[in-house]
């Protein structure tokens, strides 16, 4: 066999091996075997001296030709084995990642469930700032100059005549400002009040203010529809209490009482032994109130000769606190989703 069929003979060879290569490790032992400096190519390099001076040009250059070809295709087929390894592996097996979906908060959905209760009883639903006028928050709900809420321990004070709202009751001012009697809503929101923060105490919290007024509301009036609203919310078996009390823009006033949904009664943890559980103050608008509103609308639609209404004011979180057996306020307020979820 001449030199140059020898070549052209080692050159399919090479070609063939190198096509039927699957991995890098084939692919290595390929080089070794023909393209190192011990290899094949390289020992025919050594065959040259024995070539006539005639044909060295011609094997010179076909053995030069196989060693780049070689060479080429050696290097692309590494390119193309490199990139395949590092195309994005999938694992048809693996079970898919689920996607994080959001929802309401539970202070929400319950002040929802609350004000659709309501709205179903005929309430209209108001909104007041919590930046509030402190003649709003107190002044003009009969409260005096010495009522401890005042304090600046107990409220945020902005300015002597702004703070955040201590509580969901002005805005029975700004209703009755907007509107003359009959007047039925409810406002729910955010109120402030300068607490140490603890398991029952934030600085922030939310109450549902209630506010009817017409010719003729009673006392009787206040407690039917407090009955029906807890009753829809808490079950049909639940029945209310109220406890004479005193809060200067009612007179009567009274606290309101739930029976406790635990037990129904009979005392359990939850109510601590009492079978009762404290939800917030209710009364009859203080003939005061309504002089404030007359004077401020310089009208007397609200004349307390001519109407009365009731009023309440209940607190959102302890109600969450009771159903859901949360032990502590402030986990409404941070936010950490392993808490969150357990309430979806
Ligand atoms: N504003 C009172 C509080 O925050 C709750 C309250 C009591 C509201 C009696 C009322 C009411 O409307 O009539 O403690």
């Amino acid at each position: 066999m001449s030199i140059l069929e020898q070549i052209s003979k080692l050159s399919a060879e090479i070609g063939s091996a190198l096509d039927s290569v699957e991995d890098k490790q084939s692919a290595e032992n390929i080089k070794n075997k023909y393209l190192s400096r011990k290899g094949e190519i390289a020992s025919m390099f050594k065959l040259m001296g024995q070539v006539s001076a005639e044909e060295r040009p011609l094997v010179g250059k076909a053995l030069q030709e196989l060693k780049t070809t070689a060479q080429q295709k050696y290097d692309s087929l590494i390119e193309s084995l490199t990139e395949k390894v590092s195309a994005p592996a999938v694992d048809l097996t693996m079970p898919g990642k689920r996607k994080y979906q959001g929802g309401l908060h539970i202070l929400t959905r319950i002040e929802n469930e609350v004000t659709s209760i309501f709205k179903r009883m005929g309430f209209s639903i108001e909104r007041g700032p919590e930046v509030e006028r402190t003649d709003y928050n107190f002044d003009l709900l009969n409260t005096p100059e010495w009522h401890p809420a005042r304090d600046e321990t107990d409220t945020f004070y902005i300015t002597d005549d702004w703070l955040l709202r201590t509580e969901t009751s002005p805005v029975q001012i700004r209703g009755m400002l907007k509107e003359a009697p009959p007047v039925r809503f409810i406002a729910p929101g955010r109120v402030y009040r300068n607490d140490k923060p603890d398991p029952s105490h934030s600085p922030m919290f939310l109450q549902v203010e209630g506010l009817y007024v017409d010719r003729r509301v009673t006392m009787s009036d206040l407690k039917g529809t407090v009955q029906e609203f807890y009753r829809a919310l808490l079950g049909k078996n639940t029945r209310i209490r109220f406890r004479p009390h005193y809060f200067p823009f009612t007179e009567p006033s009274a606290e309101v009482d739930v029976s406790c949904f635990l037990c129904g009664g009979t005392g359990c943890r939850v109510c601590k032994q009492s079978g009762w559980l404290e939800m917030g103050g209710s009364g009859m608008v203080h003939p005061n109130v309504f002089r404030s509103v007359c004077e401020l609308r310089g009208d007397d639609v609200y004349d307390p000769e001519k109407v009365s209404g009731y009023a309440f004011g209940l607190g959102i979180e302890r109600l969450a606190m009771l159903k859901f057996g949360v032990t502590d306020i402030r986990m409404f307020y941070e936010n950490d989703l392993r808490f969150l979820e357990q309430l979806r």
